[in-house]
């Protein structure tokens, strides 16, 4: 039985393949979204867009926030394009938008679900912080929050900090202080997740709408990766989110206490991993950690083993 999922989502190229891969994999029974990659109204049409080209649009979606708690939302990026996804634009169906805000829109699927829920974020964590301060039993709804999110090496938006977690740091630290059950997937990991050329090659020569779709996809950010930063892997960050979850023996995890620095000057947005050796004290001692740990982190991963899961999971859209 696939594991019952709520995503969130800044839809975004790498969101929008992880859509697909959740899609063939879990059993998504709800989608919000936010603020990130693009606007919040461009990733809702894009999110739209994707079920539509998926035959999901059963699969209903609520609008999540246009900016973070605190400030105001980071410039869009243009590795995704002017609005999103590339060049592309996908038609969507006349259905319409879930009318319900998405903190209530998770609430309402976390009551009315017959078993705990995964939530899965694979962009700022606005809607889910926002949904455990209106309803704090929220907290104990969930099966387990998966987020694409920071890095135990070096970030993207700045030496430590990467982006979903920078775009709202006081969100992430609700969530990471909420005593829900947490797996971190972040640019350690998902940064060398990537598809060699001769797979690249097999999706391009796919007649299904869905994979010359993601093959345009990935051919844009190929370029504009290479082209702005000089990166060769796609970095297929939000597929190896979701896949964490589904193929969990891909990755290996540590237990950790996490949480974020909202203050530092330079750090603001970076996730902070106690990583020190020796076992969690209550008793005052300088030199072990000081908290439980409250997260699994993605430490390492079999990134060619992941890659060949991403792209048999796409080739079986028809
Ligand atoms: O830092 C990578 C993350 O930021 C991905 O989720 C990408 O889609 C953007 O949201
Ligand atoms: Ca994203």
């Amino acid at each position: 039985m696939p594991k019952k999922v709520l995503l969130s989502v800044d839809t975004g190229i790498d969101d929008a393949i992880g859509l697909l891969i959740a899609l063939k994999t879990l059993d998504v029974i709800g989608v919000t979204t936010t603020f990130g990659n693009t606007t919040v109204e461009n990733a809702t049409r894009n999110t739209l867009g994707v079920l539509h080209l998926a035959g999901a649009d059963s699969v209903p979606v609520a609008q999540g926030a246009k900016r973070p708690l605190v400030g105001e939302p980071p410039p869009p990026s243009s590795i995704h394009g002017p609005r999103g996804l590339g060049d592309i634009s996908l038609p969507i169906s006349s259905k319409a938008l879930c009318p319900l805000p998405a903190p209530l829109f998770i609430y309402e699927k976390l009551k009315t679900a017959s078993t705990h829920i995964t939530f899965i974020s694979l962009g700022p964590l606005t809607n889910l912080a926002l949904a455990l301060k209106l309803f704090p039993s929220v907290a104990c709804m969930i099966d387990e929050v998966v987020i694409m999110g920071g890095s135990t090496t070096y970030g993207n938006v700045s030496p430590v900090a990467e982006f979903n977690i920078y775009a709202d740091p006081e969100s992430a630290q609700i969530i990471f202080r909420s005593g829900c059950q947490i797996r971190i997937c972040g640019l350690n990991v998902t940064r060398n997740v990537s598809l060699s050329a001769s797979q690249l090659n097999m999706l391009s020569k796919s007649t299904s709408p869905v994979i010359q779709t993601v093959y345009k996809l990935l051919a844009y950010r190929k370029t504009k990766l290479k082209d702005l930063l000089g990166i060769e892997s796609l970095s297929l960050h939000d597929p190896t989110a979701v896949l964490s979850c589904v193929e969990p023996e891909k990755f290996s995890f540590e237990r950790l206490h996490v949480d974020v620095e909202l203050r530092g000057q330079l750090t603001r947005g970076m996730i902070v991993y106690d990583i020190r050796p020796g076992t969690y004290s209550s008793e005052p001692s300088l030199f072990r950690p000081k908290h439980a740990p409250n997260a699994f982190v993605a430490m390492t991963a079999d990134v060619d083993g992941l890659a060949t899961s991403i792209v048999t999971i796409l080739q079986s859209y028809e």
